[in-house]
């Protein structure tokens, strides 16, 4: 059995606003055990998912996505915030738990039909996973699941994915 990953995420009250509970995995990410643990957890669940590529959401979905798609040895694909990305790029832009954010992808960044598994550290709302699965199928590619470590479940961004399967490492 490995780490234990979860007894490491870090509760931050009012952070980046007031009245927000951030969940920082900084701690779990800081312990290489901890770190092994919880993306092999997020690499097995991915494996079950056949995945061609790994496309993750900037800045905690880089850390956790680039070890599973070197574990899967498939490609990583990066969706980042405007400003960015030096190439050309398509956009969403949708609501966050915290104000508004929009996010890009490169143009060419995904082969159409391809079988894409997003990866990001959270999910509060549901925006940022609904918007990037909105991106990769405007790529003409599939989303066939997204995979987070925590879910904060209170929020019902669950509810806002009915054509994404979710797995979720962790309810808080
Ligand atoms: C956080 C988190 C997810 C997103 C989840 O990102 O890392 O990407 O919010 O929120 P949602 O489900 O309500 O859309 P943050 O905005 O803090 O960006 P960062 O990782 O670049 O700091």
């Amino acid at each position: 059995m490995g780490a234990d990953w979860r007894a490491l995420v870090r509760n931050v009250p009012d952070f980046p606003v007031p009245g927000i509970q951030f969940k920082d995995i900084a701690p779990v990410l800081a312990d290489a055990g901890a770190l092994a643990a919880v993306t092999g957890e997020l690499t097995d669940a991915a494996r079950a998912m056949s995945p061609d590529v790994v496309v993750a959401i900037e800045a905690r979905g880089f850390i956790l996505g680039s070890p599973l798609a070197l574990a899967l040895g498939v490609g990583f694909v990066p969706v980042r915030k405007p400003g960015k990305l030096p190439f050309t790029t398509r956009s969403v832009a949708y609501a966050l738990e915290y104000g508004e954010a929009v996010l890009h992808m490169h143009t060419d960044a995904l082969t159409p039909g391809a079988r894409a598994v997003i990866v990001d550290d959270v999910l509060a709302t549901g925006g940022t996973l609904a918007a990037t699965a909105q991106l990769v199928r405007e790529a003409g590619a599939i989303p066939v699941g997204a995979l987070v470590a925590l879910e904060l479940g209170a929020l019902g961004g669950r509810e806002r994915l009915p054509d994404l399967p979710l797995t979720s490492l962790q309810g808080v």
